[in-house]
């Protein structure tokens, strides 16, 4: 005989969302009744299973003897309890919806609190959770409150009636699995525990409950309609605007409007008998309109990031300086959007997003993909048992997050399969809240949502897609169309942005996009830098897929957000630099350019002759000026190479950025660079073993350079290698070839060079060899010739490939070491790395560094340092001219120990400093979620010559 206990754990794995809470409501911070914060330092004690204690610790006077402490809001895994776990889309536990192992880190959290002075005697309150993972019961002086589920939702319950005004006890039962971590299957940690406020707040009587703010825009008459509805009736005050109406009540006047790029808010009140709440009222209209959305009667282009919540210290508990960061980087790169991937973020953040202006997609805390796994078997979201849960879910980011005039679109959720669930999601929404779209990127027919949306679309794909040649349902094909992610910023890269760009700005129907991701989830760890995926000693982890952000843990830019921020720049700048003229559009949607200075200079061989400011009309969205710029100045250094350098900037200080921060820029070549020329070749001259010629010495045997002048170098070689970044290896599921796995199947991290002759000439020392890995019958034929003049040594390098290459190649130049370097100058592009097609943002000058400081430290070392379009670079008492310019990078550990490297704290400084020097780079693309090199960017095997000309800087 079989048999089932209840036990008093039975809510872990019921399907329903909880018991005892309230209604969800509107969040809102009151002008006038108190609250109070229970954050900071709880008593703590973990168990390894949901029902390892008895409830008594909830009762008042219970010891908690020999308890630990943590930090509320926090994880107890990132405070020495436990361990961080990390799954893309794998539950880390069997699959048997709604159970969950037996094995449940459950942590009892005990609050002891009096309230603060002025709380007034009797009265409403009510204690407010933002966020707790995955689910908890709790308690209040003994009596049990109830339990709920929805990690990044808010839950109330009703205290009044349990406050004393001193030793109160709030106790709070965390289990790390319940039913609804079946529904938060989001790529990210596991990461359990109270990590969001908890506050206590009072409710006079005739209070505020909820209230919704509808406040809309007719951008053909230029006035608002605002009408606030609310539970309990009051007046509601805009006095800017001379608005004073009772709630309920619309009230139409001149505004300027909300948008992104002008953040217009009104302040106001709403006032009940017992309280008044402010009111932060931003007046715009979002539509469908046309197959377009629509704010205030214009299209929108999303210049957008996906953002989860991450801090390496403290995980999703993020505190307000932090989000504001988070903001303040976004709008100082261009961005424009956010889609809070994969649930609604702690609720601060909305409001930072009302007030410096950034368009939200609001996401709901669901996500389901661990179903893949078995074909979407027992999926939630199509089960009715659970579509409680998702209403839940539905409403709770609704009620809360609908007075934000930023929030344009709510999310259902992230890869979450098909099902009446999310219909029935869809349908809540709909009905709550008409004047916002729906989004869905799983609903590929469009049935429930207003928008086409997809991620990682290769470009041909989205290019048909703008075309409108993509068929689909009738109903699809006339909505517009945004890529919820793209251009998957894991590790070097991503590549191909510049690529999307021009087709979301060539079509109409191509609403932009989120780049995936912000930030890079790397977990501060004291012996491996930054932790990833396995770090914890996990059963299942996806490694560092989890590091895949345009900032790296610590919130430093990576390179590609310096890229994303140069491709979505909304001036473009171009023009003819010979001619002196430049073409200005502006490609906001909504702001003119009064807010912009523009300037010109002008470089004579990288480095600023002259300079000033240019006048550009206050351009309106979408128009273009021609400007003349000025006689350019006189060129004080003979002939070289000149550009023009035109920028626009901050012609005020802004709440996010101060004046002069630059937000678009161009060059513009003017006349072209002179290349080195050698004078009267010298003879080599055989001497003790060595060939010298001009200033180098050679090994006489090997052909081998020593050194040059005073310098001893280890011998420059052909190298085609490159430590393999996130994007060459690509993600396992890719279809298309992935090269980097591709490159070392072949061997290309370890050629072998046969010496096939060394012969001193009249004029040259010439080298020949034949490059190849074992095993195959590929080669680089391979030609050093050396020539010199009295100061200076040339090297041109001949390549000609042997066989059938049909593989491009990671790069393709010379490596050589030099026994010092540190300081690095160089004429060419900068000052941060670039690849093929991650280049936009490099700009020609005259650029400084360190060696150490040329270094990319992406989380899992690669790939990253190159410089492009380098002229000359000085490192070490040697100056390198390149004929043409080429890929410029120096580190103190070569490409194979980078590509040993597990972590950054892998990588140890060696006695030599390690130079390449390419003709060419393989692009990056995003192949690690998304479309490899696109072709024009591949780095094919064919024949190719390139020289140097090496000499002492003296
Ligand atoms: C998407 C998913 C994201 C993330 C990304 C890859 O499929 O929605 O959450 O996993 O891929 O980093």
């Amino acid at each position: 005989m079989s048999f089932r206990t209840t036990t008093a754990v039975d809510y872990v794995e019921d399907v329903a969302p909880g018991r005892g809470a309230l209604p969800p409501r509107a969040w809102y911070a009151s002008s006038d009744a108190i609250s109070h914060s229970l954050n900071g330092t709880w008593r703590f004690r973990l168990s390894p299973t949901a029902d390892a204690e008895d409830d008594s610790f909830a009762e008042p006077g219970h010891e908690a003897a020999g308890w630990a402490e943590v930090t509320v809001p926090g994880h107890w895994v990132l405070q020495g309890h436990g361990s961080p776990a990390y799954t893309n889309h794998l539950y880390p536990f069997p699959v048997d919806p709604p159970h969950v192992p037996t094995g449940n880190p459950t942590g009892d959290h005990l609050r002891h609190f009096d309230l603060p002075a002025g709380w007034p005697a009797g009265g409403e309150a009510v204690v407010r959770f933002d966020g707790v993972e995955s689910c908890a019961r709790v308690w209040l002086n003994g009596t049990e409150l109830g339990e709920f589920k929805g990690s990044r939702l808010p839950h109330e319950f009703a205290v009044g009636h349990l406050l004393k005004p001193a030793g109160n006890v709030l106790a709070v039962r965390v289990h790390q699995w319940s039913s609804g971590s079946y529904l938060e299957d989001q790529d990210q940690w596991w990461l359990p525990g109270i990590f969001r406020d908890v506050t206590l707040l009072h409710r006079p009587a005739d209070s505020v409950r909820d209230f919704f703010v509808h406040a809309s825009y007719d951008h053909v008459s230029g006035e608002g309609t605002l009408r606030v509805d609310s539970d309990v009736a009051g007046r509601v005050t805009v006095p800017e605007l001379d608005i004073d109406v009772a709630t309920g009540e619309p009230v139409t006047v001149a505004v300027e409007p909300w948008t992104a790029e002008t953040p217009r808010l009104y302040d106001g009140v709403l006032a009940t008998g017992g309280e008044r709440v402010p009111l932060r009222v931003g007046f715009r209209t979002v539509a469908l309109e046309d197959g377009l959305i629509k704010v205030n009667g214009t299209p929108v282009l999303f210049r957008g990031v996906n953002r989860h919540e991450w801090h390496p210290e403290r995980g999703r508990a993020l505190d307000p300086e932090t989000m504001r960061e988070d903001v303040l980087l976004m709008k100082r790169h261009n961005l424009n959007a956010v889609r809070t991937s994969h649930y609604p973020p702690h609720p601060a953040f909305l409001d930072l997003c009302d007030e410096y202006g950034l368009w939200v997609v609001d996401e709901c805390d669901l996500e389901t993909h661990g179903f893949v796994e078995q074909g979407w078997r027992d999926n939630p979201v199509d089960d009715d048992r659970w579509t409680p849960a998702l209403l839940d879910r539905a409403a709770r980011m609704v009620e809360r997050d609908k007075n934000h005039p930023s929030v344009i679109i709510w999310s259902l959720g992230n890869e979450a399969g098909t099902g009446r669930g999310l219909t029935a999601m869809a349908e809540w929404i709909h009905g709550r809240d008409g004047a916002r779209l729906v989004h869905y990127e799983g609903d590929i027919g469009c049935r429930d949502t207003d928008v086409y949306s997809r991620m990682y679309a290769f470009h041909d794909e989205v290019e048909r897609i703008g075309r409108g040649l993509d068929g689909g349902t009738r109903k699809r094909r006339e909505l517009p169309f945004i890529l919820c992610e793209y251009g998957h910023a894991m590790g070097n890269g991503p590549g191909g942005l510049a690529d999307y760009q021009r087709l979301f700005e060539a079509h109409d129907r191509l609403q932009g996009g989120f780049v995936w991701e912000w930030i890079d989830h790397g977990i501060k760890h004291p012996r491996l830098g930054f932790a990833y995926g396995g770090d914890f000693g996990e059963e299942l982890h996806d490694g560092n897929f989890v590091c895949d952000g345009l900032v790296f843990p610590d919130r430093r830019p990576s390179p590609g957000l310096i890229e994303y921020k140069k491709v979505v720049e909304p001036v473009r700048i171009e023009g003819d630099g010979p001619a002196g003229t430049v073409r200005v559009t502006n490609a906001h949607d909504f702001a003119d350019l009064s807010t912009l200075a523009f300037e010109w200079s002008y470089q004579v061989d990288g480095e600023t002759v002259g300079t000033g400011p240019l006048s550009v009309p206050p351009l309106m969205p979408g128009e273009s000026a021609d400007v003349k710029l000025p006689e350019p100045p006189e060129d004080r250094r003979g002939r070289g190479e000149t550009r023009w350098t035109v920028r626009a900037v901050l012609a005020r200080d802004t709440g996010w950025a101060e004046r002069g921060h630059e937000v678009a820029w161009a060059q513009l070549p003017v006349t072209e660079r002179v290349l080195p020329t050698p004078g009267a070749a010298l003879r080599p001259t055989v001497d003790a073993g060595l060939v010298r010629l001009g200033p180098a010495a050679f090994d006489a045997r090997t052909g081998a350079l020593r050194s040059i002048g005073g310098i001893d170098v280890t011998a420059p070689r052909l190298d085609v290698w490159r430590a393999p970044t996130d994007n060459d290896n690509g993600a396992p599921w890719q279809s298309d070839v992935r090269y980097g796995l591709l490159w070392r199947k072949l061997g290309l991290h370890r050629t072998q060079h046969r010496l096939d002759g060394v012969e001193a000439g009249d004029e040259a020392l010439t080298v020949r060899t034949r490059v190849a890995p074992a095993a195959s019958d590929l080669a680089l034929r391979t030609v050093y010739r050396w020539t010199a003049d009295g100061t200076r040594v040339r090297l041109t390098v001949s390549v000609t490939p042997e066989g059938d290459w049909k593989v491009p190649l990671p790069r393709l130049g010379i490596r050589f070491g030099l026994p010092s370097a540190d300081r690095v100058t160089w004429f060419g592009g900068g000052p941060g790395e670039a690849y093929p097609d991650t280049g936009s943002a490099s700009r020609v000058g005259r650029w400084h560094s360190r060696v150490d400081d040329l270094q990319t430290p992406y989380v899992r070392p690669q790939e990253n340092g190159a410089r492009a379009d380098v002229r000359w670079a000085e490192l070490g008492g040697l100056r390198v001219e390149g004929d043409p310019e080429f890929w410029f990078t120096a580190r103190r550990w070569t490409s194979e120990q980078l590509d040993a490297a597990d972590h950054l704290t892998d990588l140890i400084p060696g006695g030599t400093v390690w130079v390449n020097l390419d003709h060419g780079q393989m692009g990056i693309g995003s192949q690690s979620c998304g479309p490899g090199v696109l072709p024009r960017y591949r780095l094919r095997a064919r024949p190719a010559t390139f020289s140097f000309v090496f000499s002492e800087t003296g």
